[in-house]
């Protein structure tokens, strides 16, 4: 209803009553809500507040607003009842109202140029989103895929409402877990540690990611025993990060060849992996930039049209950056220090952000390396400066809870006042049945990881496979590929979006692909089908003129529901953005197409494309719009749209 309820305030807010009591049109959309029962009205206005504020009571106001009101284009009946104001609506023209609304921000063919429910409410200022944020040297894992997919739909919507939204992966590049990993290269492949001390920039060869983690796992495993081990892991780090922060720095490189052959392995496993996630994000869509973007024809692009670029193209900024590029991490460790808000304790640097009773932000380990707190710390200083940002937001799971208000506690202590527009967009899990039954969050330690890669695979795989089923035609053209991605992919995102984010998700291959629930194939199938239907028209009617498409004929309850759907929208939208819930514009989807399908059975005998010609282009009308809105939400959630399926 909402954007009905603003004309309906426009047009209340000019009779008598109302611009005498002081009620303008932004105060008369907040009180106007949906009465309990449809027969009270389309629309009612609670007189509680207002007559508080005006020292009256709540039945006084409602008669007197009442009565001031004269029948205008929208509002067709108003009768006071106790202390609400009940409104009936002139259907045919809150009908022709949306429908134009619609029509006018949805213009041409292309889904990624429809605007209905985009708002000023950013007005510019700017979002960093941290998004994915997988580590290097590990597989990518599910728990990823809700990150990305969550993070990139709040970059949409955030974009949709008028934010400048810049994403950021945040690289898990850098930690002592590269000691451990370099560590286990050497002594379990020594062939690597010579090719790397001579000067070999591909020393691994042609590792994959799964075995540079089976290398990890196996060295964690063993060192977890072994004190000597344990401490050659530190070793390889402490020598990787001295190396790195004399470049950086300019001094004297304290670490030699062997900080030089460190560095050259740990430069290779992140190409290496990249490469791995690169495959990833082409998948869902995602194109991930270098940071800082050197190439001239890039640079040219980052400085000429900036806002275009962050929104194609979101940002690679591993951990590495902070210690490796910025010299950021210890300039924020001496200033910490220096400010009296980081203390040493066992040898380490730590900061009491909760307390003397709960455990310290850890800045500097007690051997000397930066930990992944301080890294973040960086990164928020360098995100807030470099791109002015009014907010920051991290899409990470749950389970980092106590890191993220650690963090953000901590960036108070050191005096940025900006850390009160820092948050952090925490998420269930993703949960699998196990053999036995029972569901259980997968586990990349336990060995039992379901990647991410073979996820997508088999979800493309079985679209496939229903394809040749259902419609052997379409799948022997060529589109068949382009589209059995597009709706493989999109079941999986769909499931991932449709359920509150702090749900834990549950991953059921029948539910996922299920082409009548609540899936993500349903819903393109939808999109599909009124396309369908408009074609039909076409055929029978020639290219329809929707402006002559009358409002008045679309006069069943059904249709009055799908229009209020479709009015209220732009709000769904709006409170998506403003809560980081991109659930709640799947939600408005799921309800929309629901609705569009019970009118669907209802008007199976007139039909929508019936033998009446102005009740047919009517109808159709409805279905172009619903097509548009629905196309625009799935867009928005970062689906890929299909013409066939
Ligand atoms: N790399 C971490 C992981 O895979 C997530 C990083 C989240 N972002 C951040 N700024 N801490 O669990």
């Amino acid at each position: 209803m909402e954007i009905l309820k603003q004309a309906v305030a426009r047009e209340l807010a000019s009779a008598s009553g109302f611009a005498r009591h002081g009620l303008d049109e932004k105060k008369i959309v907040e009180f106007l809500g949906r009465p309990p029962k449809a027969e009270m009205g389309d629309l009612a206005l609670g007189c509680f507040k207002p007559a508080k504020e005006l020292g009256l009571k709540p039945n006084e106001l409602a008669a007197q607003l009442a009565q001031g009101v004269a029948a205008g284009a929208l509002v067709s009946a108003v009768t006071a009842a106790g202390p609400y104001v009940n409104l009936r609506l002139n259907r045919e023209s809150a009908a022709a109202h949306v429908l134009r609304a619609v029509e006018t921000s949805s213009v041409g063919q292309d889904p990624r140029q429809w605007r209905f429910g985009n708002g000023n409410e950013g007005n510019g200022r700017t979002l960093v989103v941290d998004l994915s944020s997988p580590n290097i040297a590990k597989p990518l894992a599910v728990h990823h895929l809700r990150s990305t997919m969550i993070g990139y739909a709040i970059k949409r919507i955030r974009e949709a409402q008028g934010w400048r939204v810049v994403g950021i992966n945040h690289l898990g590049d850098w930690g002592t877990g590269f000691g451990k990993l370099i560590a286990g290269l050497k002594k379990y492949f020594p062939a690597i540690a010579r090719r790397a001390e001579s000067g070999d920039p591909r020393p691994l060869g042609d590792m994959s990611v799964a075995e540079l983690n089976a290398v990890y796992a196996r060295f964690s495993a063993e060192s977890r025993e072994n004190e000597e081990l344990a401490e050659s892991g530190r070793a390889e780090f402490a020598l990787l990060e001295q190396h790195i922060e004399a470049l950086v720095g300019g001094t004297r490189d304290t670490a030699g060849p062997a900080g030089e052959a460190n560095f050259r392995i740990w430069q290779h496993t992140r190409d290496l992996s990249l490469a791995e996630f690169e495959r990833m994000y082409t998948h869902l869509g995602l194109s991930f930039a270098q940071w800082p973007v050197v190439d001239a024809a890039r640079a040219r692009v980052l400085n000429a049209q900036p806002d275009d670029f962050y929104r194609e193209h979101c940002l690679y900024i591993g951990e590495s950056y902070y210690v490796a590029a910025e010299d950021l991490c210890r300039r924020i460790i001496a200033d910490a220090v220096a400010a009296k808000v980081a203390e040493e304790s066992e040898g380490a640097i730590v900061i009491y952000t909760h307390g003397k009773d709960k455990p310290p932000l850890m800045l500097v380990k007690a051997d000397g390396a930066t930990s992944y707190h301080v890294r973040d710390l960086a990164a928020a200083v360098y995100r807030q400066r470099h791109w002015h940002a009014d907010e920051l937001c991290y899409v990470v799971g749950g389970e980092q809870k106590l890191h993220f208000e650690q963090l953000f506690r901590a960036l108070a202590l050191l005096g940025h006042r900006w850390a009160a527009g820092c948050s952090h967009v925490d998420f269930g899990l993703m949960m699998f049945q196990q053999p036995d039954g029972k569901w259980a969050k997968t586990s990349t330690r336990r060995g039992t990881a379901i990647m991410l890669e073979d996820l997508l695979d088999e979800a493309v795989r079985s679209v496939r496979e229903i394809m040749a089923q259902k419609n052997p035609e379409l799948a022997g053209s060529p589109d068949a590929e382009r589209i059995a991605r597009a709706v493989g992919v999109g079941a999986v995102v769909f499931n991932d979006l449709k359920n509150g984010r702090r749900n834990n998700v549950k991953f059921d291959w029948d539910a996922v692909l299920d082409f009548e629930g609540e899936s993500g194939p349903y819903m393109q199938y939808q999109f599909v089908r009124m396309g369908s239907v408009l074609e039909k028209y076409r055929e029978k009617y020639g290219e329809p003129d929707f402006a002559l498409g009358d409002p008045a004929l679309l006069s069943l309850p059904e249709e009055w529901a799908i229009l209020q759907q479709l009015a209220d929208f732009p709000a769904a939208v709006e409170r998506a953005s403003r809560e980081f819930e991109p659930s709640i514009v799947a939600r408005a989807l799921i309800d929309l197409a629901g609705a569009t399908s019970t009118w669907w059975t209802i008007t199976k005998d007139t039909r929508i494309v019936g033998d009446n010609p102005n009740l047919s282009l009517a109808r159709v009308r409805l279905v172009d719009a619903v097509r548009k809105v629905l196309g625009r939400g799935l867009t928005l959630l970062g689906m890929n749209l299909v013409e066939r399926m």
